[in-house]
């Protein structure tokens, strides 16, 4: 599989499929993949798999600089406890609060695009009160973070070296009030946390912009690509907008059925099996996810199936997504504001597509409320 065949593809499920016929563990231009769900999870969950190769290294282009998402234990362990306190379950209640606010706020237009005027808007409110940032600055981290993620695939231009470098400024700005103002935010608990050795001041940053990254260019795919399957699914549709207690359900299987993180990856530390050290595998969550050992029908879409076992969107083992609480949340909220806001809600013109192999959703999605 060359991985190029992918990149903005609507459907890479035929190519996933081809993968999956060659067995669960495929090697490929010196590289594994695995489409398998019970080996993928079983490779997420193994300590003997890590991020980074041997010499410290880390695969491909990672975050400026670098994260605990790119990071072994035990370095992952103490950075991610310290980003924890952002996720408490009162914490995940106040963002509701505000995502609901927004949601309301943003469904009063007749014709408007689902991911730049709805899908957007509600995971920004969110990292920007996590992150305490002013509204005055939102905009401008937003147009950055997209900017940074976009380096995943297509490497570091200098386009995005400037864009990097200005996120960075700006988080630079906030640390420095927050020192000097603490507050109830993850930029101020870090600052502590630095003030007490526990972290350096360029983990501080690393953590900073993991957080503006993974919060924003995931759950915004989320609740595309989950408004995209209602509408193509009209029975699915009008089963949840009379059913609005299905949100969760609706929200676990688009995980499933359409991950915004279609692929991650784990290099071995050691020999295991047939994989030798240091040599990376290649773990399809998009194809684990419609494994059809595990899901009967796995192709189809149906928010009444059995989530058993849980979907790999947002992965496993100790790299578990931090945030997953808070996106099912955001999902719930933003399916069920559609739903009650929007009955009619219709696609408008062509989708486009993000040109992305990681990352899974719509560039664009023009709707009319009738
Ligand atoms: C639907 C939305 C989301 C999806 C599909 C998603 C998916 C993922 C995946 C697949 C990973 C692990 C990658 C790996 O194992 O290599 C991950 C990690 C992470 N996610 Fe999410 N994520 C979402 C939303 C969020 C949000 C809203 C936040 C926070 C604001 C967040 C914060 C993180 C963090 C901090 C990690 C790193 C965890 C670690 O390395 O220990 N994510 N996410």
């Amino acid at each position: 599989m060359t991985f190029e065949q992918l990149t903005g593809h609507e459907d890479p499920h035929p190519i996933y499929e081809q993968v999956r016929a060659l067995g669960p563990l495929v090697r490929d231009s010196g590289m594994w993949a695995t489409t398998s769900h019970s080996l993928s999870n079983k490779i997420l969950r193994n300590q003997r798999f890590g991020v980074r190769y041997s010499d410290g290294t880390y695969p491909g282009g990672g975050l400026l600089p670098e994260s605990f998402l790119e990071t072994d234990p035990p370095d992952h362990t103490r950075l991610r406890r310290l980003a924890m306190p952002a996720f408490s379950p009162k914490k995940i209640d106040e963002y509701r609060t505000r995502v609901e606010k927004v949601a309301e706020s943003l469904l009063d237009a007749d014709e408007f695009d689902l991911i730049a005027d709805f899908a957007a808007p509600l995971p920004i409110a969110v990292i920007s009160d996590l992150l305490g940032i002013p509204d005055s600055d939102t905009a401008e981290f937003a147009d950055y973070g997209a900017l940074v993620a976009a380096s995943f695939d297509s490497g570091v231009t200098p386009e995005m070296a400037h864009a990097n470098d200005k996120v960075l400024e700006l988080f630079e700005r906030l640390i420095a009030e927050r020192r000097a103002r603490p507050g109830d935010d993850v930029i101020s608990s870090l600052v502590a946390a630095e003030a007490e050795k526990k972290l350096t001041a360029q983990e501080v940053m690393g953590t900073l912009v993991l957080l503006l990254v993974a919060g924003f260019e995931t759950t915004v795919n989320l609740i595309g690509n989950g408004t995209r399957a209602l509408l193509d699914h009209p029975a699915q549709w009008a089963l949840f907008k009379a059913n609005p207690g299905l949100a969760p359900d609706v929200v676990e299987e688009t995980l499933r059925w359409a991950a915004p993180v279609q692929m991650t990856s784990r290099i071995a530390h050691e020999q295991v099996g047939e994989i030798g050290k240091d040599e990376l595998v290649n773990i399809i969550i998009g194809a684990a996810n419609r494994d059809p050992d595990v899901y009967p029908e796995a192709h189809r879409f149906d928010v009444m199936r059995v989530q058993k076992p849980e979907h790999l969107a947002f992965s496993s083992g100790i790299h578990y997504c931090l945030g997953a609480t808070l996106a099912r949340m955001e999902g719930d909220v933003a399916f069920r504001a559609l739903a009650r806001r929007m009955p009619d809600l219709k696609q408008a013109g062509p989708v486009t597509f993000r040109d992305s192999v990681v990352i899974r959703g719509l560039k664009s999605f023009p709707v009319s409320r009738s």
